[in-house]
């Protein structure tokens, strides 16, 4: 897949998501196989008055190239400036947030509610690429009513601003994460513009990405729940696109992962914040698995990250093989 000027090894990308897809989990979803990955939601605002947190969540790593930074704010002037920032820093693209239905960023007119203003839309996309030379992409959802009429004309307008692609996950912002995706309007967005779609909402396994291909037409697929702690997700849709028996993650590679993920935590945050961060984090990685809880609850109480190296070894070994299947 082509994203303006950059070529994409292969068409899973990793979706966007606040406090998850942070440097570390992105370098795992790029070392099992998917092509692209995105920060989680930047704010303009933040960048373009210096606050050392926004930015700090533009740091990237040359393993997770290619980078999308994604940013979201309502002013275009102030999007400009933002998108300079990003363009400076190093990314490889940019993303534009006009999908994100949080009430704090609804409020300043942002995330989904750009989707309702399309002058201010148009600014904003206009703006942006009168500023920037990098590909730009939107994420966008359904709109505010279910009928996808607000998706296809932020797309045509997007499309009119220079965007080179979109992601749409197709939920109303009313909806949230209840009900389904209805994938049928990423097939209609796939009739009503040229530049690429890629398509997100309810992968829950591998096969759902031939499943959307093959049913939408899309040129991408965005995968963010099912990835969370499943990073092996991304061999697997691949093994599927290739003909191949999908690999199952075997417990020297799932503790292996594990570890490579503290160990990029550490490099990242510093060992204090790593350990935090990380007590919320390794039990993903564990999910349905035998005593999964027993192993989340011991890792709540841990100070120092080898003892987390420590218990995540316990863990694994104690698994049988067929606990893994
Ligand atoms: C915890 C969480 C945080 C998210 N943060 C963002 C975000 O920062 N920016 C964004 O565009 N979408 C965000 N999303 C939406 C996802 O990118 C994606 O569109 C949505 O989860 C649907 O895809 P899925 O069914 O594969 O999870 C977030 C979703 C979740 C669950």
């Amino acid at each position: 897949m082509k994203i303006g000027n950059l070529v994409l090894e292969n068409p899973l990308i990793l979706a966007p998501m606040a406090g998850i897809t942070q440097l570390p989990f992105r370098r795992l979803a790029r070392e099992a196989g998917c092509a692209l990955v995105v920060t989680e939601m930047v704010s303009a605002n933040g960048l373009v008055h210096g606050s050392k947190k926004t930015t700090e969540l533009l740091i990237s790593h040359p393993n997770e190239r290619p980078l999308s930074a994604q940013i979201f704010g309502a002013d275009p002037e102030i999007m400009k400036e933002a998108a300079l920032i990003v363009q400076t820093a190093g990314a490889d693209l940019l993303d534009v947030n006009l999908g994100c239905s949080v009430r704090r960023v609804i409020r300043q007119g942002a995330g989904a509610a750009l989707m309702r203003e399309p002058e201010r839309l148009e600014a904003v996309l206009k703006g942006i690429r009168s500023a920037v030379s990098l590909p730009l992409t939107v994420k966008m959802r359904t709109g505010w009513e279910p009928s996808g009429k607000q998706a296809i004309r932020a797309a045509r307008i997007a499309e009119y601003c220079g965007v080179d692609a979109v992601a749409i996950h197709p939920r109303t912002a009313i909806q949230g994460f209840s009900g389904r995706a209805d994938w049928s309007l990423i097939a209609r967005l796939k009739e009503s513009v040229s530049m690429s779609v890629i398509g997100n909402g309810d992968i829950r396994g591998p096969d759902d990405v031939l499943r959307m291909q093959r049913e939408t037409g899309c040129d991408g697929v965005m995968i963010g729940r099912a990835a969370i702690g499943n990073p092996w997700i991304f061999t697997q849709a691949l093994d599927l696109m290739h003909a191949r028996p999908p690999r199952w993650p075997d417990r020297p590679k799932r503790l292996n992962t594990v570890l490579r993920y503290i160990d990029y935590a550490v490099n990242h945050f510093g060992e204090g914040r790593a350990v935090r961060i990380l007590r919320s984090r390794l039990g993903w990685f564990t999910k349905g698995l035998p005593h999964s809880s027993c192993f989340r609850a011991s890792i709540a109480r841990l100070k120092t990250t080898q003892e987390m190296v420590d218990a995540v070894r316990t863990y694994f070994e104690s698994l049988e093989t067929a606990d893994l299947s």
